[in-house]
């Protein structure tokens, strides 16, 4: 028996799915899908996926161990609400906003293809309901399903699912707006499911990103120096560039902040208990964040 409050967010989840019908596509047979009143997201054939209690939906066909864990997700989330990625989700609300008002869409369909514990999507959903972009459907994939249940534990009326971004299973020509934020890409899922004049919006990381971070981890090593020219030519292999911007600013971190940082990042992935114990001790006042934002056309 479910408690109300679950129920509530099955039934929230449902009815935007119900909304937005023909979204999804069987990942086995590549059907059109419907959400049925059992609480469950069904296809012709009968392949038949449960919406969870927290409120979203699991499409991947077989769950694979994921190196983003519940403690790098929560960790991501501390640092995100303490304003971090601000300036780079601002950014990016302001070129919807403006390919959006320039285009005259009367939809606006956000898809974050590798949204992790969601604040990205719910941010920029949130600033764009503010600057009025009208019929906003945000949809967030991630493979990993801790991130997702955090995502769908804090964020309503986005569409939360645990899928694979190099096989969606999303319908064609569903989207105004592919997300990729700091997350692999698969270009030929994103162009199958962009309307004919959709934008894909990648972010990546800069040379400076964490630089202090990476300077103490990896100094003398090839992992010292991130260059990210190549990621940028098979963007605009894909897709037609049509903007790129920098975005550079310094983080004041607090005391309490500098673990969850740690944590957050797969930059320390590979680092010894010996060196995060000494980063620690040393402590970090200030640590620099630096994206490149790149706007493609379909
Ligand atoms: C560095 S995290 C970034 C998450 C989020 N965009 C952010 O900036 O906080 C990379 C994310 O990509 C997800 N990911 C990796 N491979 C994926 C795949 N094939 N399909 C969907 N998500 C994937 C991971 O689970 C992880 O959440």
């Amino acid at each position: 028996m479910l408690a109300s409050e679950e129920q509530r967010k099955i039934e929230v989840a449902k009815a935007l799915i119900m909304r937005n019908k023909g979204l999804f596509r069987c990942p086995v047979c590549e059907r059109e899908m419907v959400v049925t009143r059992t609480n469950s997201v069904i296809c012709r054939d009968g392949h038949n996926f449960d919406l969870a209690k927290q409120g979203y939906i699991n499409l991947l066909l077989k769950q694979g161990k994921s190196e983003y864990d519940r403690k790098l997700f929560a960790a991501r989330k501390v640092i995100s609400n303490s304003g971090f990625f601000d300036p780079m989700r601002h950014k990016i609300s302001e070129l919807i906003y403006e390919t959006g008002a320039g285009e005259g869409w009367s939809t606006t369909g956000l898809l974050d293809a590798g949204c992790g514990e969601g604040s990205h999507l719910a941010q920029i959903i949130s600033d764009l309901n503010e600057k009025g972009l009208p019929g906003l459907l945000g949809v967030g994939i991630d493979l990993s399903k801790e991130g997702i249940r955090l995502a769908a534990k804090d964020y309503q009326n986005i569409i939360w699912c645990v899928a694979d971004l190099t096989k969606l299973p999303l319908q064609n020509g569903q989207f105004e707006v592919v997300l990729n934020i700091l997350s692999p890409a698969n270009y030929g899922e994103f162009k199958r499911v962009l309307k004919e004049r959709g934008i894909l919006i990648k972010v990546i990381p800069a040379s400076n990103y964490l630089i202090e971070l990476r300077e103490i981890l990896y100094r003398g090593t090839d992992r010292e120096l991130y260059i990210n020219d190549s990621v940028i030519r098979l963007f605009a292999g894909s897709f037609q560039m049509i903007r790129q911007e920098r975005i550079n600013y310094k983080v004041l971190l607090k005391e309490e902040n500098l673990e969850h940082l740690i944590k957050m990042t797969p930059l320390t992935w590979n680092a010894s208990h010996q060196q995060l114990e000494e980063i620690m001790k040393v402590g970090l006042k200030s640590i620099t964040v630096a994206f490149d934002v790149l706007v493609g056309r379909k």
